[in-house]
């Protein structure tokens, strides 16, 4: 069931939409009969009873609507209030949220009476506003907000909520959002503290399902072997991939001593043993403290003639490996036994630290292999910073926005800018940038430009 199934003036609900919802029965505040999805219900009734101990009653006026009700408020609307009413409040048919069974027109009871008639409950619009603040603990949205109207279609509804689910709408109200925003046009960046024994991908896959976004990207594949920072972008910030792949890295890898595997790490099969070990590692490692050409592993991603390495390993196919200039900028030993030892190091993009070991092992005649592998690092972002997928399910998290990751000067841009850097033009660089900027047009992100010797060029459009 997905409950951010988007139904507006420009999307229809679509007939595959009936065979996967379950409608409850029951009876709304004039004691007639109306239905409601199932776990729309469920939450419903739970708001309705945390409402009752702060002594506001509510009630359903009307949940789901089939065509026929729709078009019979419309006409019942259009012979009283008129068509511009209508255009404001009342949907098309088939255009209708109502169809859907999420959402629910809220009365309220005051002086023992249910308030049901459409616009003139905006008189009571402070008391629904009491209402608003709790909708998200429940996994409802305010879904027509005052400001929003020329993204939602609609005039401000005080009255009408919507189901979409927990964690949705906790993102939705805390980043001051409407529906159409949220699943179109919202962006950001989640810090997740990748598990072993799952991939990238998987982490992807599941933080997508628990935000009902479809585009999630992630920045620096880590192998289901290693754990720790691994950073997402969500939304249309998953354009700024490269920007933070590109960041440096900073690991703490273990290391197992007298033995070589065929994917340089312990989840590989045994290639090579000896009984060779290294004394003075702390002097071996420093002198890897350099830029050099480093062989790609053979089980990687990497593509050599449109074909991923590990597809050549896997079906024992020679091919020449690659070699990619990487620089260990830190290095430092933390910990010795007879035949294991541990180290951090801070790495530039594309370094693999399995090739790396095995490197440092073959400086002295040695065998080694990585047997695990903390990512604690990536640019500014820390572990610590980090969600476990536990805390995203629970909905203990922050999703960071573009101002919380880069430090590039801002400038707030006038209507006639504005025209420009939305149409992407050169500009002059009369604001001194050195390196980018960013350009806010009442108080949203626009652009990101870069500047290209005296001139000021698109680098990433944002909205
Ligand atoms: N009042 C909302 C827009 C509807 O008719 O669905
Ligand atoms: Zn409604």
């Amino acid at each position: 069931m997905n409950y951010l199934t988007l139904v507006n003036k420009d999307n229809k609900i679509k007939d595959s939409y009936y065979k996967q919802v379950k409608l409850i029965e029951t009876i709304n505040v004039e004691d007639e009969k109306t239905e409601v999805e199932e776990k729309t219900y469920e939450n419903y009734l739970e708001l309705k009873e945390f409402l009752k101990k702060k002594n506001i009653i509510i009630g359903i006026d009307t949940a789901y609507r089939d065509e026929k009700y729709q078009q019979e408020i419309w006409d019942d609307f259009y012979e009283t209030k008129g068509e511009d009413y209508c255009h404001k409040y009342v949907a098309p048919v088939g255009c209708s949220e109502h169809h859907t069974g999420l959402a629910i027109d809220i009365s309220l009871k005051k002086n023992n009476i249910f308030l049901t008639d459409g616009g003139d409950l905006l008189k009571y619009d402070e008391d629904f506003k009491k209402i608003h603040p709790y909708l998200k603990d429940f996994g409802f949205i305010l879904r027509y907000p005052e400001g929003k109207e020329s993204i939602t279609g609609y005039s401000y509804e005080p009255w009408h909520i919507r189901y979409v689910g927990k964690i949705p709408a906790q993102i939705i109200s805390e980043n001051n959002l409407c529906l159409e925003e949220y699943l179109n046009g919202f962006g950001g960046i989640l810090l997740v503290n990748k598990e072993k024994n799952m991939t990238s991908f998987d982490v992807v896959k599941k933080v997508s399902n628990i935000l009902g976004i479809k585009k999630i990207g992630h920045t620096g594949t880590l192998d289901p072997l290693a754990e720790g920072v691994l950073v997402l972008t969500i939304g249309k910030y998953t354009k700024l991939g490269e920007e933070l792949t590109s960041l440096e890295k900073e690991y703490i890898a273990e290391v197992k001593q007298g033995i070589l595997t065929d994917t340089l790490d312990i989840t590989g099969n045994v290639i090579e043993e000896n009984n060779n070990r290294i004394d003075n590692l702390e002097e071996i490692l420093k002198s890897f403290k350099k830029t050099y050409m480093q062989e790609v592993p053979k089980y990687s991603a990497v593509k050599v003639n449109g074909k991923k390495l590990y597809e050549y390993a896997r079906k024992n196919e020679a091919v020449e490996l690659p070699k990619k200039e990487v620089t260990i900028k830190e290095i430092e030993l933390l910990k010795k036994d007879k035949d294991t030892f541990s180290f951090k190091t801070t790495v530039s993009k594309g370094t693999y630290i399995r090739s790396l070991i095995r490197d440092i092992g073959k400086s002295s005649n040695c065998l080694m292999t990585m047997t695990s592998l903390t990512r604690i690092k990536q640019g500014r972002f820390k572990i610590e910073e980090c969600y476990s997928l536990e805390d995203v399910e629970n909905g203990n998290f922050k999703i960071l926005g573009l101002l919380d990751i880069v430090d590039y000067k801002i400038i707030d841009i006038d209507d006639e800018m504005f025209k420009k850097v939305d149409n992407g033009v050169v500009l002059d660089n009369n604001y001194d940038i050195y390196d980018k900027v960013i350009f806010r047009y009442k108080g949203k992100i626009i652009a990101i430009y870069k500047k290209d010797v005296n001139k000021l060029k698109m680098y990433k459009k944002i909205n």
